[in-house]
C-alpha cells in the first residue's frame, strides 16, 4: 500500500468513527408506533381512560389525522368530578423510557370550548422529579393546532430518563390531551 492511500484510508476511517460516535440525530417516538430503534412504546394510565385517537368515535376530539405524525394520536381527558369518568379526580398519564441528552414533546392542542372542551393542564415530569408544565384555557375557536411542542429539554445528562406526562390535576378543572409524538437526540 503506497503512503499516500494509507493517508487517504486513515483519513477516511477517522472521519467515519466521527461520524457514528458523535453525530446527534433526532428519533421520533410515535404515540402508537414507539420507537422505531428500540421498540420502547408509551404506557398509558389509566388504560381505560386513554383512546386511539383516531380511531375513537365516542370522543370529542376529532383532528384531522392527515396533520397528525404517522396519521395517529391518544386521546385522554381528566374529569375532577363524579359521575363522567369512571376514575374520577385521576390525573391521567403517558410514559416513555429513552436513551439520550435532550427531549421535545408535541401535541395537538384544541381551542373549542365544549365538545370538545379544550382546556388544556399538562405537567411534565422526568425521573420522577417535576420539569415543567403547559397550559392553555380555551378560546371557544373551533380548531386545532398541530405540531405543538408543549415540551423540551435539551440539557440531559446522557444516559436512560423516563418522561411522564400528566394530564389534569387532582382537583383542577377538567383537561383534554391529545398526545402526538416525542423526539429524543
Ligand atoms: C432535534 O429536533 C429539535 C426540534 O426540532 C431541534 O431543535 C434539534 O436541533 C434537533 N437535533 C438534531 C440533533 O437534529
Ligand atoms: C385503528 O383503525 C384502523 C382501521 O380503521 C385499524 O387498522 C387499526 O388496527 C386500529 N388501531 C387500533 C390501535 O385500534
Ligand atoms: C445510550 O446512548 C449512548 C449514546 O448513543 C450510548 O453510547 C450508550 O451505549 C447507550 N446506552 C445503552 C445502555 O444502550
Ligand atoms: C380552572 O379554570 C379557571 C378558568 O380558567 C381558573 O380561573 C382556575 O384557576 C382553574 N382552577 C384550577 C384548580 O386550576
Amino acid at each position: 500500500m503506497s503512503l499516500a492511500l494509507g493517508a487517504i484510508l486513515l483519513l477516511f476511517s477517522a472521519r467515519c468513527t466521527v461520524l457514528v460516535a458523535a453525530t446527534p440525530f433526532n428519533i421520533s417516538i410515535d404515540d402508537s408506533m414507539g420507537d422505531p430503534f428500540t421498540g420502547e412504546q408509551w404506557s398509558y394510565y389509566p388504560p381505560n381512560l386513554w383512546n386511539v385517537g383516531q380511531n375513537c368515535s365516542g370522543c370529542t376530539a376529532h383532528p384531522d389525522p392527515s396533520d397528525a405524525y404517522l396519521n395517529t394520536w391518544h386521546d385522554s381527558t381528566f374529569y375532577p368530578q363524579p359521575g363522567i369518568s369512571p376514575e374520577p379526580n385521576v390525573p391521567t398519564t403517558a410514559t416513555i423510557t429513552f436513551n439520550g441528552t435532550a427531549l421535545y414533546v408535541y401535541c395537538m392542542i384544541a381551542h373549542s370550548s365544549v365538545s370538545p372542551d379544550g382546556n388544556t393542564d399538562m405537567t411534565f415530569m422526568i425521573d420522577n422529579e417535576i420539569v415543567g408544565g403547559y397550559a392553555e384555557a380555551p378560546t371557544g375557536q373551533m380548531s386545532y393546532d398541530y405540531n405543538i411542542l408543549v415540551y423540551s429539554n435539551d440539557a440531559l445528562v446522557p444516559g436512560f430518563h423516563t418522561f411522564t406526562l400528566i394530564n389534569g390535576h387532582v382537583n383542577g378543572n377538567k383537561s383534554l390531551v391529545l398526545l402526538d409524538y416525542a423526539m429524543y437526540t
